[in-house]
C-alpha cells in the first residue's frame, strides 16, 4: 500500500508549513518544541505530489502576505493608481523572458534539461506581456516608452531586482518560486476586478490587455497549473528552495505593494508628471473627486 504523501517546509526558522497529499494544511511552530519529538525538524526528502505542494505554495504566499496584515491599506482604486500599476506590471514583465532564458541555460550546464525545457517554455510563454502593458498605457494616452524609461515604481523595484538576482544565482531554481508568487496573485483576479478597473477608464479606452492576461480570466490560470505540476515533480531539496523563495518574494511584494497603496492620488500624480515633465493628458479631461489616501490595485 502507497502512504499519502506529506509534504513540509520550514520557510523562515519558525513556521513549517506542512501539507497532505488530501489538501490538509497547518502551520506548525518550531519554537518551544523540542528537536527529537519534532518529527518535522528534518528536512523532507520524499517525493512531492501536486495536492500537497500546491499546498506549500499558497500556505507561503499566506505568510508572506500576513506579514502585513495589521499595516494593509485597502484604498479605492484610481486612473493614476491604475496609471502606476501598468508601469509597475511593465517592468516586472520586460526583462522575464531574458532572465528566464539566462537561468534555463545554466541549468543546462548542470545537467538539468528538464528544468532548463520548464524555464524556456515560460520564457516563451511571457514574451510580449511587457507589450500589452505599454498598449495598456497608450490607450489612456499616456506617453508609455517615455514614462517607463523614466519611472520604476519604488514598491516594484525590489521585486524586479529580487527577480534578477534570483535568475543570475549558480543554481538559479528560487526563479520559479519568484514566478509562482507573482502568477498565483494575479490568476486570483477576476470578471469584477477587470470590470472595477475598466470603469476607471475613458469610454472606449481598451486598457486592460495586461490585467485581462494576466488574470483568472487569462493565460495566467494554465501558467499556475503547470507551474504546480512542475514543481511537484522536483527532487525535494528543489522544493525546499524554490517554495521558500516563494515566501520571500510574496514578503517583497506585500511590502511593495503596500507601500504604493499607502500613497494619495496628489502625490501618485506628481510622481507620474515629475517622471513625464508635462501634465497627464487625462487629468487635464477627468478630474478625481475623492481627496483621501488611496492607491494601486495588485495587478501582477
Ligand atoms: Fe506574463
Ligand atoms: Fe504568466
Amino acid at each position: 500500500m502507497t502512504l499519502p504523501v506529506t509534504e513540509w517546509i520550514n520557510v523562515n526558522g519558525d513556521v513549517s508549513i506542512i501539507a497532505r497529499e488530501s489538501g490538509e494544511v497547518w502551520f506548525h511552530t518550531t519554537s518551544g518544541t523540542k528537536q527529537d519529538a519534532d518529527p518535522f525538524a528534518k528536512p523532507m526528502t520524499g517525493a512531492g505530489s501536486t495536492g500537497s505542494t500546491v499546498r506549500l505554495l499558497d500556505g507561503a504566499i499566506h505568510l508572506g502576505f500576513a506579514s502585513i496584515e495589521q499595516r494593509l491599506a485597502r484604498p479605492e482604486p484610481t486612473l493614476a493608481a491604475y496609471v502606476v500599476a501598468l508601469v509597475g506590471c511593465y517592468h516586472t514583465s520586460v526583462h522575464t523572458p531574458r532572465n528566464l532564458c539566462n537561468a534555463a541555460s545554466r541549468f543546462k550546464e548542470l545537467g538539468r534539461p528538464e528544468v532548463a525545457a520548464y524555464l524556456e517554455d515560460r520564457a516563451r510563454e511571457e514574451t510580449g506581456h511587457d507589450r500589452l502593458a505599454l498598449k495598456d498605457l497608450r490607450a489612456l494616452g499616456v506617453p508609455a516608452e517615455r514614462l517607463v524609461a523614466n519611472f520604476i515604481p519604488e514598491g516594484i523595484k525590489p521585486l524586479c531586482e529580487r527577480f534578477d538576482d534570483l535568475c543570475a544565482q549558480d543554481y538559479p531554481i528560487g526563479c520559479i518560486g519568484y514566478a509562482y508568487c507573482l502568477e498565483r496573485i494575479s490568476a486570483l483576479k477576476q470578471k469584477a476586478d477587470i470590470d472595477k478597473v475598466q470603469a476607471l477608464c475613458p469610454d472606449g479606452a481598451d486598457a486592460t490587455r495586461f490585467l485581462r492576461t494576466h488574470s483568472g480570466l487569462g493565460s495566467e490560470v494554465a501558467h499556475v497549473q503547470e507551474a504546480i505540476q512542475f514543481i511537484a515533480s522536483l527532487p525535494a531539496n528543489d522544493r525546499i528552495s524554490v517554495v521558500r523563495e516563494t515566501y520571500e518574494s510574496a514578503l517583497i511584494m506585500a511590502e511593495g505593494y503596500n507601500h504604493e497603496l499607502l500613497k494619495s492620488d496628489a502625490e501618485i500624480l506628481e510622481e507620474l508628471e515629475q517622471a513625464l515633465a508635462e501634465p497627464l493628458s487625462f487629468r487635464r479631461g477627468r478630474h478625481s473627486s475623492r481627496d483621501e489616501k488611496h492607491g494601486i490595485q495588485p495587478l501582477l
